[in-house]
């Protein structure tokens, strides 16, 4: 079977369809839309979400270093990926390296693990409006973080946790170029553990059936 866009119903799954939007539609794409750009306000934008998330005693213990296609930044971050991610993270018109203040920077502290809690809340932030303003984002651990830390002037105080590669969702053409490996990867079934295998009901082990 071709993979298009018609087949490609990779949100909401079965069980999602409770969501609210964004939550609803937002799925982690492996081809986006490489001649598609995502303006400055739309980075704005993100960055602000990511901003307001609630973080421990508003500690607001993350930074983001924003890397735009065609900069010798951008291409230092796609240097530093992994085999399995090099083929698709580049296809991403942005990549935002998300770091955690895990030590002592310019008078602020995190507190202690829950720097590393608070910059994933505050990532889900980001992504969420993506989004919610036409974007699709997939983080990615697979990189060398020391060298993308050092290529970024990331002080050691912060500690390189993730990326994030943002853009339009490739189309029937993008994924017609893809490579086989990242086409499975755009394509693999989303599932999750259901509520009552993550829930459970005023004691551990009674699962949350309501
Ligand atoms: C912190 C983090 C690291 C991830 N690292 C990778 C990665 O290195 N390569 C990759 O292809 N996907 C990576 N992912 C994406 C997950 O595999 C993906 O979110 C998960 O399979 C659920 O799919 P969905 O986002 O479409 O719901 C990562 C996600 C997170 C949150």
């Amino acid at each position: 079977m071709s993979v298009t866009q018609e087949t490609l119903a990779r949100a909401p799954r079965p069980g999602a369809e409770v969501l609210a939007e964004p939550m609803r539609s937002r799925w982690s794409p492996a081809v986006f839309a490489t001649d598609a750009p995502v303006g400055d306000d739309e980075i704005a934008s993100m960055l602000t979400a990511a901003a307001w998330a609630p973080s421990t005693g508003n500690t607001q213990p993350w930074a983001y270093i924003v890397t735009r296609v065609g900069t010798a930044a951008y291409d230092a971050v796609v240097g530093t990926l992994s085999n399995g991610n090099s083929g698709w993270v580049p296809t991403a018109p942005v990549l935002i390296v998300a770091a955690a203040l895990t030590g002592e920077w310019e008078g602020r502290k995190g507190m202690g693990d829950y720097a590393l809690y608070d910059l994933g809340q505050s990532v889900a932030h980001l992504t969420l409006q993506a989004q919610a303003i036409g974007l699709h984002s997939h983080q990615f651990a697979g990189f060398d973080h020391d060298a993308a830390a050092a290529a970024l002037g990331v002080p050691e105080a912060y500690r390189v946790m993730a990326g994030i590669a943002v853009g339009r969702l490739g189309g029937d053409e993008h994924v017609a170029r893809a490579a086989e490996g990242d086409v499975a990867r755009h394509t693999k079934d989303r599932t999750r553990l259901g509520a009552s295998e993550v829930g459970y009901d005023g004691a551990w082990g009674t699962p949350f059936t309501g």
